[in-house]
């Protein structure tokens, strides 16, 4: 099974003002290259916060949603260990993973060594404080793969975790 997180930031390092922010201030191009790498994954996994800025299944991936309480249409809401919903899902046939938000559900899979590769973008917008990409303290090592632009105005990263 692989995984990947996908992000979009602001020049000072935020994924979003607070955890009801809509995406509405990421570039067409990042969204363009959202949807097509998640697509390529087949599932992707978000926490409550994100699905509520959301609030509506994206098509054509399984969506898996974390919530300790909360039901959805036309999504897996799971509170299962990281690790063992990998597992199931790696069973069930899919090979590879998105893990698409917020800073919760990032921390939790980063911090248990569950990330191969992160696509990160960095678009042109400051916050000056906001949900950062992760919550808790990390230590991880980054391979640098590629740097391109994604539109006049968007850097894409793509690092691989080292382990
Ligand atoms: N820029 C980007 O690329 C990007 C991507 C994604 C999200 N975002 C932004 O990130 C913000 C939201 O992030 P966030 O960190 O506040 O929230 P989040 O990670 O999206 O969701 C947190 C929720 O997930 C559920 N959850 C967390 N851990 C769980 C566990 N172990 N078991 C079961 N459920 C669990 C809980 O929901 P319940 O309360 O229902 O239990 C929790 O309140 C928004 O501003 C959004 O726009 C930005």
């Amino acid at each position: 099974m692989k995984t990947f997180l996908i992000a979009a930031l602001s020049a000072d390092g935020f994924i979003g003002k607070d955890s009801g922010h809509l995406a509405d201030w990421t570039s067409k191009e990042d969204k363009k290259f959202f949807v097509e790498t998640t697509k390529k994954a087949e599932a992707i996994i978000m926490g409550e916060n994100t699905y509520e800025t959301i609030k509506r299944p994206l098509p054509g991936r399984l969506n898996i949603v974390y919530s300790r309480d909360k039901e959805y249409e036309g999504v897996e809401v799971t509170k299962e260990d990281p690790k063992n919903l990998l597992l199931s899902l790696a069973k069930r046939g899919y090979n590879e993973v998105a893990i698409c938000g917020g800073s919760q559900i990032y921390t939790m899979f980063m911090e248990q060594g569950l990330i191969d590769k992160l696509y990160l973008s960095i678009e042109p917008v400051i916050f000056g404080k906001g949900i950062p990409l992760f919550n808790r303290e990390l230590d991880f090592k980054l391979n640098l793969v590629s740097e391109s632009k994604l539109g006049e105005q968007t850097i894409l990263l793509e690092y691989n975790v080292l382990k």
